[in-house]
């Protein structure tokens, strides 16, 4: 065990909002050492602001393991697209990276853009939280953004908010948000035959009660019950609504950076980057339940 680790933690973190529709830097936090009290300060911090920062941690996988359980039971990483999984020894950790080792990529998402998503919807129970940790970054390009999905329902215009009201939404299984096929999935763009669980378009925020838009991601997406021409026609509005910047929030990465997003109430993307350069990320995932109609 390192001393850092040892040590009792400091005072609760200082809370700086962005200035954005979500997101806070928490500053003077060690999360090595983050006590009950710290905890409950980032705990309450991450359901108000749905997204975190915190900037210049020194985390091994253990601590990010460790620091990820304070939030709940985690979900094992997803199989790559190559069929590996990732970290010896932490099979929770899936590593977000571009960087190839003796011919095999060692992580997923490849060096091209992530489209909007939220993780893992398209299972009956996605994750209800996710952390990202930075250890190695380019020099330009691969800034992740978050979009606000309260925010977003909120600002929908009545008739388009009037038009969703009790319906769900099937949210694709076929490919990642890097538009690779996932692991053991025949590929299909017939959005009424893509594997993926159904949930309700306008979600309730199991802890803090805010109704959110619950959209996942865009291809592949159904509306069940509407013709094809309409579910596209429905989601291509509601796409470009919530495509407003202003329910955004912008991140650009430094090495120690740990971000940590509700990925019940939030969406989020990557832009692309020079594959000349290298990018490591590694990512947990918090266990969540179903999302309920709000
Ligand atoms: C992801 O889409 O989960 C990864 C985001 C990133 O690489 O910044």
């Amino acid at each position: 065990m390192s001393l850092a680790a040892a040590e009792p933690a400091t005072a609760p973190p200082r809370v700086i909002p962005t200035g954005a529709v979500l997101g806070a830097e928490l500053s003077g936090i060690d999360l090595r050492r983050a006590d009950d009290a710290a905890f409950a300060a980032i705990h309450r911090a991450w359901l108000d602001h749905a997204v975190l920062l915190f900037r210049d941690q020194s985390l091994s996988d253990a601590d990010l393991v460790r620091f990820s359980r304070r939030f709940g039971d985690l979900d094992l990483a997803p199989v790559q697209e190559t069929g590996r999984r990732f970290v010896d020894g932490h099979p929770e950790i899936y590593v977000v990276s571009n960087v190839v080792r003796d011919g095999q990529p060692i992580g997923s998402l490849g060096a091209g853009e992530a489209v909007w998503h939220t993780d893992m919807s398209y299972l009956p129970d996605p994750p209800k939280a996710s952390m990202l940790y930075a250890l190695e970054v380019p020099p330009a390009g691969g800034d992740t953004s978050f979009c606000d999905m309260a925010s977003a329902l909120a600002a929908l215009p009545a008739d388009l908010r009037r038009r969703i009201d009790g319906l769900e939404i099937k949210h694709d299984g076929t490919y990642n948000s890097g538009g690779f096929v996932r692991q053991g999935v025949q590929p299909t763009d017939d959005p009424r035959a893509a594997p993926g669980a159904i949930h309700p378009l306008v979600a309730r925020h199991p802890e803090n009660g805010r109704a959110v838009l619950y959209l996942g991601r865009r291809r592949n997406a159904y509306i069940p019950g509407l013709q094809l021409a309409d579910s596209e026609a429905l989601l291509d509005a509601l796409w470009t609504h919530v495509a407003r910047p202003e329910f955004a929030w912008t991140h650009r990465w430094r090495v120690g950076d740990l971000v940590l997003w509700d990925n019940r109430s939030t969406m989020h993307r990557r832009d692309a980057f020079d594959p000349a350069t290298r990018r490591v990320m590694h990512r947990t995932q918090i266990k969540g339940v179903g999302m309920q109609s709000a």
